[in-house]
C-alpha cells in the first residue's frame, strides 16, 4: 500500500544573534490566520537571548567597527539589501500574505515599499552633516552627527517587513547596531531577510532579531541597560509602559501608537471619489492600519445618501484568502485580534445603527474572517469613536459645518492622521491647519512615501520615521569647540 505522507513541514527558526543562528530552546508556534494552522515555530526567547542580542549590538557598536565604517560602505550595503528584497519579492510577498492575513496585491506593494525604504536610507548616509558654528570667539566650533548606538526596535504584525525597514533601515544608514522584536504573530519575513544581512555585507552583531512575546522578550529588551534608545510601533498601552520603563536608564524613546483618525467629507467633495476614499480610509489591509480613517466624519446634507452608498460599495468588497489575486480582504491577523474585532462589533450594535456587516463572514468554516462592518449615526462619545480597533469597523458620524468638523476630528485622545475631501481649497486648508494630527491627506487617504514624515501628535506617540526626519531619531549632536588662540586663558 502506498504511504500517505501525514507530516506537514513546518519551518523552525532560532533567532539570529551575532550573525549566528542561537537556540532559545524553546519554540512558540507561528499561525497562518486564513487557516489557523502551524505554519512555522520561532524561538521564545526570554532575557538570556535579549541578554545575548544585546552583547553582540554593543560589541558591533563599542568596538567601533560599524559606526566607523564609511557611509558610503554603509549606503552599498543597505542598497544590496534593497537588491535582495527586490529579487525575492515574489517569495517574501506570499510568506507575508500567509503569515498575517492580508492579501497578495496589498503584501507585493509592502515588499516593494520595503525595497525602497533600504535604497532611500542607503541613500541618505552620505548625507548626514554636521554643522560649523558661528561662535564669537577665535575657534572653530563644530557640531558633529553621530549614532546614537543600540536600538531596540519592538514592531507591530500588521506591516511586518515594512515596519522592520522602517525601524532598521534609518538606524544603519546613521550608524546604529540593532536588536529587531518582530511581533510574535507575525516574525518570518524578517527571518527571511536575516540569511542575506552576511551576504549583502553587514558585520555579525549589527542587526539581530530576536523572536518573542511582548512580555518576555520585548520588556526585558526595554528595560536592557545595554540599549541607548528604544523605536516602537504597537498599542498605546504598551508605548505608556515603555515611556515609562525607559525612564530609569534615559533612554531614547520614539513611540507610533495607532489613532483614530477622521476622514472628514464635506458636501461638496467630489461624490464618488469620496465613497471609495471612506472605504479604502478603513478597509485597506483589513483595517489593520494604525492610521485608518476609522471616523467618517459626514456633512448633514449628504449623509444619507453617503452611507447608502458606503454600504453598497462595502457589501461587495471581496473577502477571500490571502493568495488569492482576486482577494480585497483577508482575515484578520490572528484568534486574539478576531475576538477583539467581534466584540467591537457587537459593543457597535449597541452603541449606534448598524448599516452593514457586523458579524463573521459566511462561507469561511476556519480563518479569522470579520466582516466589513460600518456603523452610522455614531456618537463621537462612544467607545467605537474613541478606541482603536484595528479591524475592518467604520463609525459614521455626521457634522453640521466646518466647525462641526474640526471640533469632532479633535475631540480624541490620538493625533496620527486625518483626511479631508472638499473642492473648495479655502475649506480644506483652513482644516488642514486647525487639524491636530501629525499627518493630514487632502482629497486621499493613506498614501505614504519614504520621502515625508511619518508619526503623530497627541496620544498617538512622538518621534518622526521616514525621510531625513526617520534619521535625526538615530543620531546624537556632539559639540566640538577647537581654540585657535595660542595664548593661555590669562583668568587666574
Ligand atoms: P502590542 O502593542 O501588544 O504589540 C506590539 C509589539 O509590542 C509586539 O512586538 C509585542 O510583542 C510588543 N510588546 C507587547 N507588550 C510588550 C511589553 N510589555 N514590552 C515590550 N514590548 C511589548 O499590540 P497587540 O497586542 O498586538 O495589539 C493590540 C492593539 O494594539 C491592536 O488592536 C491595535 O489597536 C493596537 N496596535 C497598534 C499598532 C500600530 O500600528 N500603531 C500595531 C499593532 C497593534
Ligand atoms: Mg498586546
Amino acid at each position: 500500500m502506498k504511504q500517505v505522507a501525514t507530516r506537514t513541514h513546518t519551518e523552525q527558526y532560532d533567532a539570529y544573534i551575532g550573525g549566528k543562528w542561537v537556540s532559545a530552546g524553546k519554540r512558540f508556534p507561528v499561525y497562518d490566520p486564513s487557516t489557523e494552522e502551524v505554519i512555522a515555530e520561532a524561538a521564545d526567547c526570554g532575557p538570556s537571548e535579549v541578554d545575548r542580542a544585546v552583547a553582540a549590538a554593543r560589541a558591533a557598536f563599542d568596538s567601533g567597527g560599524w559606526p566607523q565604517t564609511t557611509a558610503q560602505e554603509r549606503g552599498r550595503i543597505l542598497f544590496r539589501l534593497a537588491d535582495k528584497i527586490r529579487q525575492n519579492a515574489a517569495e517574501l510577498a506570499e510568506l507575508e500574505a500567509r503569515n498575517c492575513g492580508k492579501p497578495i496585491v496589498e503584501a507585493e506593494f509592502d515588499i516593494a515599499d520595503v525595497a525602497t525604504c533600504f535604497e532611500y536610507y542607503g541613500g541618505l548616509a552620505t548625507k548626514i552633516m554636521g554643522h560649523v558654528n558661528p561662535v564669537p570667539d577665535n575657534a572653530l566650533s563644530l557640531s558633529l552627527r553621530e549614532p546614537m548606538g543600540v536600538a531596540a526596535q519592538i514592531i507591530p504584525w500588521n506591516y511586518p517587513l515594512l515596519m522592520a525597514a522602517w525601524k532598521l533601515a534609518p538606524a544603519l544608514s546613521a550608524g546604529c547596531a540593532c536588536v529587531l522584536k518582530p511581533a510574535e504573530q507575525t516574525p518570518l519575513t524578517a527571518l527571511h531577510m536575516a540569511k542575506w544581512l552576511e551576504e549583502v555585507g553587514l558585520p555579525p552583531g549589527v542587526v539581530n532579531i530576536i523572536t518573542g512575546y511582548g512580555e518576555t522578550a520585548g520588556a526585558p529588551l526595554v528595560q536592557h541597560k545595554g540599549v541607548d534608545k528604544v523605536a516602537f510601533t504597537g498599542s498605546a498601552a504598551v508605548g505608556k509602559g515603555i515611556q515609562k520603563a525607559a525612564a530609569d536608564t534615559l533612554k531614547r524613546v520614539t513611540l507610533e501608537l495607532g489613532g483614530k483618525s477622521p476622514n472628514i467629507f464635506f458636501a461638496d467633495a467630489d461624490f464618488e471619489a469620496a465613497i471609495d476614499g471612506a472605504l479604502f480610509g478603513v478597509f485597506i489591509n483589513q483595517g489593520e492600519v494604525c492610521s485608518a480613517g476609522s471616523r467618517v466624519l459626514v456633512e448633514k446634507k449628504i449623509y444619507s445618501r453617503f452611507v447608502e452608498a458606503m454600504t453598497e460599495k462595502a457589501r461587495k468588497i471581496k473577502l477571500g484568502p490571502p493568495l488569492s489575486r482576486d482577494t480585497k480582504m483577508g482575515p484578520v491577523v490572528s484568534k486574539e485580534q478576531y475576538d477583539r474585532v467581534r466584540s467591537y462589533q457587537e459593543l457597535g450594535k449597541k452603541e449606534a445603527k448598524l448599516a452593514t456587516g457586523g458579524g463573521r463572514p459566511g462561507g469561511f468554516p476556519s480563518g479569522y474572517y470579520v466582516e466589513p462592518t460600518i456603523f452610522y449615526d455614531v456618537d463621537n462619545t462612544a467607545r467605537i469613536a474613541r478606541e482603536e480597533i484595528f479591524g475592518p469597523v467604520a463609525a459614521v458620524i455626521p457634522f453640521e459645518n466646518e466647525t462641526d468638523a474640526i471640533r469632532i476630528a479633535n475631540d480624541s485622545n490620538y493625533g496620527l492622521a486625518a483626511a479631508v475631501w472638499s473642492r473648495d481649497i479655502f475649506k480644506a486648508l483652513r482644516a488642514v491647519k486647525a487639524i491636530r494630527a501629525g499627518i493630514v491627506w487632502v482629497n486621499h487617504m493613506q498614501p505614504t512615501y519614504v520621502e515625508a514624515p511619518w508619526g503623530g501628535y497627541k496620544q498617538s506617540g512622538f518621534g518622526r520615521e521616514l525621510g531625513p526626519w526617520g534619521i535625526e531619531e538615530y543620531l546624537e549632536t556632539k559639540q566640538v569647540h577647537i581654540n585657535l588662540n595660542e595664548q593661555p586663558i590669562g583668568w587666574y
